[in-house]
């Protein structure tokens, strides 16, 4: 029977979901980056991908919130990470929480404080108002180049998961989340 907690040796379904689910949204928003970066203005798919990097966002942020408690609750239970490079790996996924935190909430704390307001899938969250509050735009200045560090931080993480533990270690470390 499949478990849907995590366990010693394995990350339980619900991890695993949560796992690759969001890296399938973030593959998608950061596509949405991409074009919004590559891209002129008047192009279609620019606008086109660009039209939901709010909403995914925002959706993105709920995930890592839940996620993130999932996997304290499971703590003393998940796979264990021992001597330097597990080390390494545990202190790799605090970063790329703290990133997957806060890129999404600079901005969406801006969209907050700013004179458009926030809106979540056409429902307004918080109203337009008439001046912007100025902490909160400028806290916002940093979502993009936080947004592309974590894309770096990310292909690291992929990059030490396929190469290091499953082509040149093989030491079952990919299975545990497969
Ligand atoms: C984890 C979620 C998110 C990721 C990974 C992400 C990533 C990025 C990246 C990499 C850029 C830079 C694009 C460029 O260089 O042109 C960007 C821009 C932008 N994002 Fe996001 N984003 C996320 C969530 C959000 C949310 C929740 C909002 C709105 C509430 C938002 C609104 C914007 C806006 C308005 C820009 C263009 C202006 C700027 O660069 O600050 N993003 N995003
Ligand atoms: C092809 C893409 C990916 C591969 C092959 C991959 C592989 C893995 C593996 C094998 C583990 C288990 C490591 C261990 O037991 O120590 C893991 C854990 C983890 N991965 Fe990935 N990963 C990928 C994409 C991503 C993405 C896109 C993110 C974040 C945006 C991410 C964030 C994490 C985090 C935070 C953990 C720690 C466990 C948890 O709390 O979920 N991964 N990954």
């Amino acid at each position: 029977m499949t478990n849907l907690s995590d366990s010693p040796d394995r990350f339980g379904l619900i991890s695993r979901v949560f796992h690759w689910g969001m890296a399938a949204l973030f593959a998608a928003q950061f596509t949405s980056a991409a074009a919004h970066w590559a891209l002129p203005r008047e192009n279609t798919l620019r606008e086109t991908l660009w039209s939901f990097h709010t909403d995914l966002g925002i959706t993105l942020f709920v995930l890592v919130v839940l996620r993130g408690a999932w996997g304290l609750w499971n703590l003393r239970n998940r796979p264990a990470h021992d001597g330097q490079i597990g080390g390494a790996a545990k202190a790799g996924h605090v970063v790329l929480y703290g990133l997957m935190v806060v890129v999404p909430l600079v901005r969406i704390v801006a969209a907050a404080g700013g004179r458009r307001g926030l809106s979540y899938f056409g429902m307004s969250i918080v109203p337009a108002r008439e001046t912007a509050i100025a902490w909160t735009q400028a806290v916002s200045e940093w979502h993009g180049e936080l947004g592309w560090t974590l894309a770096a931080v990310i292909l690291g993480h992929i990059l030490f998961a396929v190469v290091y533990h499953r082509m040149i270690q093989k030491d079952g470390v990919m299975e545990r989340m497969a």
